[in-house]
């Protein structure tokens, strides 16, 4: 299972190179469905592992002057709001083995804040979440497991309307407004018809531990199998001939 040349004369990735990758996660959802109450609790559950989250947030793009006089009429739902060829590059490096700086992005200014950035560190597992990360077919496929957060659109407007007051300083006709402008319409457009690449639906997001158990015990079956196969890598034979 040393690396070696195809017909065509490329050479193929090897098992144990292959194996070698991180476990990539997706979890997208609905905004406040509770994408990052899931990932807290699958990170917590996965304490003796070295796991990093990722945000889709931190890829949106900065805003113009023009569009930051008018920002009422700005669609952060719309998958052109993020800046996906960026956050490839970034999972790309993650993938393989390289550390990368990750921007915090600021609800209040509408900024995203390279300095200081947040030096994410490969691992053994790194989680991507955020509204539209199975939008893009591209960043679909760099994911082992998708996860689809599936909560009610009554308790996401509950949430954000207490969130987006409380947390990020704005008032309720603005929320409603954004709401029943963009957020609304492009979830319908958008988000919900990415949940058909999920290989599993949470219903009710974070209070389902029932399936936030099964996921974390999915992952650390696979994280096992990753081990092995680094330590043995003719096992992959093994393996693939019980997949077949
Ligand atoms: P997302 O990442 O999908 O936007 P969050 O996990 O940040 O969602 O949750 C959105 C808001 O709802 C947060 O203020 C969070 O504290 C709250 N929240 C999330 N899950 C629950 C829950 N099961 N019960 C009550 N509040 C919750
Ligand atoms: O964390 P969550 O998944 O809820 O974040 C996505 C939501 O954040 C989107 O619905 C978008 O409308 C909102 N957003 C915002 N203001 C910004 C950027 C995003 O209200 N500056």
């Amino acid at each position: 299972l040393e690396t070696r040349n195809t017909e065509m004369g490329q050479p193929t990735t090897s098992a144990a190179d292959m194996f070698k990758q991180p476990f990539v996660i997706g979890v997208a959802g609905g905004a406040a469905s509770g994408k990052t109450t899931v990932c807290d609790m699958i990170i917590q559950q996965l304490h003796d592992q070295r796991v990093v989250l990722v945000n889709q947030d931190s890829f949106y793009h900065n805003l113009t002057e023009e569009e930051l006089a008018r920002v009422h009429e700005y669609n952060f739902d719309h998958p052109d709001a993020f800046d996906t060829v960026k956050l490839l590059s970034s999972m790309e490096k993650l993938r393989h083995g390289q550390a990368v700086d990750i921007p915090n992005y600021d609800f209040k200014s509408y900024k995203n804040n390279v300095f200081p950035a947040r030096r994410v560190n490969p691992s053994d597992v790194i989680i991507l979440e955020g509204i539209l990360v199975f939008h893009d077919p591209r960043v679909r496929e760099l994911m082992n497991m998708k996860i689809f957060v599936d909560t009610d659109a009554d308790v996401r407007l509950a949430r954000r309307i207490r969130r987006d007051t409380v947390e990020k300083g704005r008032d309720i006709a603005t929320v409603l407004d954004q709401y029943s402008k963009f957020v609304k319409p492009a979830f319908d457009d958008f988000i919900l018809p990415t949940k058909k690449y999920a290989d599993i639906i949470i219903p009710r997001g974070g209070d389902n531990h029932v399936a936030i158990d099964l996921i974390v015990q999915h992952i650390r079956t696979k994280l096992g199998q990753h081990d092995l196969c680094k330590i043995y890598p003719n096992l992959y034979v093994i393996h693939s001939t019980f997949q077949i």
